[in-house]
């Protein structure tokens, strides 16, 4: 049907083990089902101003513009305003989703998972991870299950005190992001030579980096049989914004690939890139590769559903049948484990690579971590929980 971007494939059967763990699916097996993805449909989109305050407007939305050739990514590092480092909580996308339902005059549709895009993106490419842990932290109300990730302590003060030389990495990312957008919707798709940015002017630039500043993007979509509303960051769009992901475009930048390894490499990023695309309804990637030093070599267009079949057959080969019939069973798991509790229990899950998923239901003392005080019940703002319970 029109509404599948992917055609029914094959599925990994996962072991369950006992009752509160999901097994590592096979990779070895070819998958014999998957559980189709609806074509997402935007719900509503809003922005965070410079002072981080969530405005119903499109202020923050970016239009796509070349960037010049060999565009210097460290212009402007000193004058980057970064958003600290915070714990991923989910209040911005509720406070959408609340706008969003009061425009349905009381329908009201059984979602079964609100989350941000990038907690789903995690949760989808875990088959392929070998590498990194995570933790979420879900409540489940009236049948919505809520996700956030849970970070430690710990892992918190690691992403807030990146070396030196990771900072500047990452600052590559959103240079490239600045160098690639306008404010302006922009008819000959470039930046005015060097005017746009005054006395801090390189050719091309956008203007300095906020990391605050976000324009956002909340979609409707389906996985198998689960309704899932979710939201995340749109870097820009193509030509004029017509209300649709049709012309929605994801940016990234990648080292410059100089080998069969880079390639190899680079074809396993491509699993991520794909599914924060995919998600959200975003049809075309942007890659910027670049050389250590952070100066752009060359650009690449992809379109997000032609990607799988690009790394089809390749060394860094993934299947995205893989990673949606794992998806499918680890919302179905959660909801069968979950359903056992009440309203405002909070469970903890624990994803480690190759081995699987376990549960655990936290108790008050544990929740009363992840929560902020009286202005929360679990981790859910307490607006919000008043507004589904009332
Ligand atoms: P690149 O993806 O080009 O490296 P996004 O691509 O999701 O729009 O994010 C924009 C930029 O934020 C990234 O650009 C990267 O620089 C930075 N970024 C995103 N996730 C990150 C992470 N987990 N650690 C460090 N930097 C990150
Ligand atoms: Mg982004
Ligand atoms: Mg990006």
């Amino acid at each position: 049907a029109e509404d599948d971007l992917l055609p029914t494939g094959k599925v990994a059967k996962a072991k369950i083990e006992g009752d509160c763990a999901l097994a590592f699916p096979s990779l070895s097996h070819p998958v014999s089902h998957s559980p189709a993805f609806q074509r997402p449909s935007q719900l509503i989109t809003f922005s965070y101003s410079p002072s981080r305050v969530l405005q119903f407007d499109d202020s923050a939305l970016r239009y796509f513009v070349n960037p010049p050739h060999g565009a210097d990514l460290n212009h402007g590092y000193k004058r980057w305003t970064r958003r600290p480092e915070e714990r991923g909580r989910i209040d911005g996308l509720l406070s959408a989703w609340s706008r969003f339902k009061t425009n349905l005059n009381g329908q009201n549709p059984e979602i079964g998972v609100i989350s941000w895009r990038g907690v789903i993106t995690k949760i989808l490419t875990a088959p392929y991870e070998e590498r990194d842990a995570w933790e979420l932290n879900v409540m489940c109300v009236d049948g919505t299950m809520y996700f956030e990730e849970h970070l430690s302590d710990a892992r918190l003060k690691e992403k807030s005190d990146l070396e030196p030389r990771q900072l500047l990495q990452s600052y590559y990312g959103y240079s490239f992001e600045s160098y690639c957008t306008s404010s302006t919707p922009n008819e000959r798709n470039q930046h005015a030579s060097g005017s746009s940015s005054g006395t801090s002017g390189a050719v091309g630039w956008g203007g300095d980096v906020d990391t605050n500043v976000q324009w956002c993007s909340v979609v409707k979509t389906k996985l198998g049989d689960t309704r899932i509303v979710i939201g995340g960051e749109v870097d820009c769009v193509r030509g004029r914004y017509t209300g649709n992901t049709d012309n929605f475009v994801e940016l990234k930048t990648s080292l410059s690939i100089r080998g069969a390894q880079d390639e190899a490499r680079f074809e396993k990023k491509l699993l991520k890139f794909y599914f924060q695309s995919f998600l959200l309804g975003v049809p075309e990637i942007f890659v910027g590769f670049r050389k250590p030093s952070g100066y752009l070599t060359t650009t690449q267009v992809f379109q997000t559903v032609q990607i799988p079949r690009l790394v089809r057959g390749k060394p860094g080969a993934w299947d995205p049948n893989v990673c949606l019939a794992w998806g499918d069973q680890f919302i179905t798991f959660l909801t069968n484990t979950v359903r056992g509790g009440s309203k405002g229990n909070v469970w903890r899950i624990k994803f480690t690579p190759k081995i699987g998923v376990s549960v655990i239901l936290l108790d008050d003392v544990d929740v009363r971590d992840v929560e902020g005080g009286e202005r929360r019940v679990g981790f859910l703002p307490r607006w919000y929980w008043e507004e589904i319970n009332g």
